[in-house]
C-alpha cells in the first residue's frame, strides 16, 4: 500500500506541475485533496493494515496530502503570475508613442467675413435678425413691389420648390418680414444665404448676402450714403469709401448701385476691378412708399432705406480669393489657409 500511494502522489506531482489553468488546477485539487480524494480512499483503507502499522501509514498518508496541498497552492501562484504577466504583455500600453493627429477644423472666410460684418453693424446699433431660406412669392416679389411678370421670377431665374413656393432670391424677403413683425423704428441685418440659377466664375447657385434696413422717422438718403462709407472703412480700412450710382429696383424709390474703392488699387484700375477702379458690392436705395403700405406702415410718418451686399465678394476681395467657385468647393487644402 505504501508503494501505491508513492505511485500516487508521484503522479499527483507530475500532473499539478504540469497545469497551466486555473480550472485544471481546481480539478486535480478535488481529485486528489477533496472529500472523495484518492488520499481520503488510502485513510478508508487504514482497517487492512496492520493495527502498528496504522498510526505511522495514516500520517505518512496526512503529510503527503500537506505536501500536495502545498504544491497545489504554489501552482496556483505560478499560473496567475504567468496570467498577469501575458497581461501585461498584451496590454502594454507605450507613454513615449506620439498621440494620434486630429485634423482641426478652420472657419470658412464666408463665415469669417459675415462675422465680421455682423459685429460692425452691431457695433452701430443693429439688430442681427433672421429669416428662412425656403420662401413664397409674396415675400421674395409681390410685398417688394416686384411686378407679376418680372423676368426674376422666371424659371429660368428662381428655383421654384412647387406652387408658390421658392429658394428666396435675395435677403431682401428678410425686410418684408421685419416690417410685418415689428413696428418702427426699425433698425437690422439679416446675412443669410440665397438662390438663384446661375454658374460661373463670379456667380453660384447658392450665394450670401446681408441685408440692411433702416425706418424711423427722418431718414434720409444721406444717412445711407454715411452708413455705407462707414461700414467700407470699418471693414476695408480708412482709405476705402464707397459710391452710389442710380439703378433701379423695385422696392425702393430712388434707387442705387453702391461701389467701393478697388481694395487692390485703390482708384488707379488693375485687373480685379477691371481697369475702373472701383468694385461692385449691391444695391441701395429709399424705401418705395408703396412697399410701406402694403406693411401697414404709414409713408407720411416714416422713412427708410434699405441696402443689399454680396458677403461672398466681401470674402473674396478681404482674403484674396480669385475665383467664387473655390468657396463652394470645400476642398480642405483651400479652407485650412483661414
Ligand atoms: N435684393 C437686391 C438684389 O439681390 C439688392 C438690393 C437692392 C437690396 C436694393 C436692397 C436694396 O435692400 O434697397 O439684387
Amino acid at each position: 500500500m505504501k508503494e501505491e500511494l508513492q505511485k500516487v502522489i508521484l503522479a499527483a506531482r507530475e500532473e499539478i506541475m504540469q497545469c497551466r489553468s486555473l480550472h485544471d488546477l481546481m480539478l486535480l485539487k478535488s481529485r486528489y485533496t477533496g472529500k472523495k480524494s484518492v488520499l481520503n480512499g488510502f485513510m478508508k483503507k487504514l482497517g487492512h493494515l496492520d493495527p502498528k502499522e496504522r498510526p505511522t501509514f495514516g500520517k505518512t498518508v496526512n503529510l503527503a496530502k500537506e505536501a500536495l496541498v502545498e504544491l497545489l497552492t504554489q501552482q496556483e501562484n505560478t499560473i496567475k503570475e504567468a496570467q498577469y504577466n501575458h497581461a501585461l504583455a498584451s496590454q502594454r500600453i507605450d507613454l513615449t508613442m506620439p498621440g494620434r493627429r486630429q485634423d482641426r477644423g478652420s472657419l470658412h472666410p464666408v463665415t469669417l467675413a459675415r462675422r465680421e460684418i455682423e459685429d460692425i453693424f452691431v457695433s452701430l446699433g443693429f439688430d442681427v435678425a433672421e429669416g428662412r431660406d425656403i420662401e413664397d412669392e409674396f415675400h421674395n416679389f409681390d410685398a417688394l413691389n416686384t411686378p407679376k411678370d418680372h423676368p426674376a421670377r422666371d424659371l429660368s431665374d428662381t428655383f421654384y420648390v412647387g406652387g408658390d413656393v421658392l429658394l428666396r432670391t435675395q435677403t431682401s424677403t428678410v425686410q418684408i418680414r421685419t416690417m410685418e413683425n415689428y413696428a418702427p423704428p426699425i433698425r437690422i441685418i439679416a446675412p443669410g444665404r440665397c438662390y438663384r440659377n446661375d454658374n460661373d466664375a463670379s456667380h453660384s447657385p447658392a450665394f450670401h448676402q446681408v441685408e440692411a434696413l433702416v425706418v424711423d422717422k427722418g431718414v434720409t438718403f444721406a444717412d445711407l450714403k454715411d452708413m455705407l462709407n462707414v461700414f467700407v472703412k470699418k471693414m476695408f480700412g480708412d482709405e476705402i469709401r464707397s459710391r452710389i450710382r442710380p439703378h433701379f429696383f423695385p422696392f425702393t424709390e430712388p434707387s442705387a448701385e453702391i461701389d467701393m474703392l478697388c481694395v487692390n488699387c485703390r482708384g488707379k484700375g488693375c485687373n480685379i476691378c477691371k481697369g475702373s477702379g472701383w468694385l461692385e458690392m449691391g444695391g441701395a436705395g429709399m424705401v418705395d412708399p408703396h412697399v410701406f403700405e402694403m406693411l401697414g406702415i404709414d409713408p407720411e410718418i416714416y422713412t427708410g432705406y434699405a441696402f443689399g451686399l454680396g458677403i461672398d465678394r466681401i470674402a473674396m476681395l478681404k482674403y484674396n480669393i480669385p475665383d467664387m467657385r473655390l468657396l463652394f468647393e470645400n476642398d480642405i487644402r483651400f479652407l485650412k489657409q483661414f
